[in-house]
């Protein structure tokens, strides 16, 4: 039984990518919601609209004032372009993902929140389709 639910929520997710990514569709954005908008032409709110956030370089919106000492924007200095592995990778913990592109042990993070864990693999993934197809 429990398999088969997984199959029905799959096919439902195939379904709702088969089509633009209308708001209807968006209900995988639910921890974002609070912190971003992904609607084109809206303001961000505490983080940035992430409308065509897949092949944007890093911290380079430039409709958003990232925080004075947000070092996100060095990182698309550094000619990083998100794609959907660095999104990976950022998700589950955007302050270590700095570090790493930065070689700098002290760059922080203005965004707090973390999508961490194997275990939530399969939600990171749906999420990065949804941006994917929001473009
Ligand atoms: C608590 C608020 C908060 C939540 C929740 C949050 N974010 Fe963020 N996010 C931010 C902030 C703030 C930034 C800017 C970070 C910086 O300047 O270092 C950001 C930046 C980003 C960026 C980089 C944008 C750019 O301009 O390069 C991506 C991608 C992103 N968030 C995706 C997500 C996704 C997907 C979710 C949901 C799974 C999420 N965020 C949840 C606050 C949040």
């Amino acid at each position: 039984m429990k398999f088969s639910h997984i199959a029905l929520a799959a096919a439902l997710t195939v379904v709702g990518f088969a089509g633009s990514a209308h708001a209807a569709d968006d209900a995988v954005m639910n921890k974002c919601r609070a912190c971003h908008t992904w609607e084109a032409g809206k303001k961000g709110k505490q983080g940035p609209n992430l409308f065509g956030i897949v092949g944007s370089a890093a911290g380079s919106n430039a409709d958003f004032k990232y925080n004075k000492s947000s070092v996100l924007p060095d990182v698309g200095a550094k000619g990083v372009v998100w794609d959907a592995a660095l999104i990976d990778e950022y998700l589950q913990d955007p302050t270590k993902f700095l570090q790493r592109v930065l070689g700098d042990a002290k760059a922080k993070s203005k965004m707090t929140f973390k999508l961490k864990g194997a275990d939530k693999a399969d939600e990171r993934a749906a999420i990065i389709e949804f941006l994917s197809n929001n473009k």
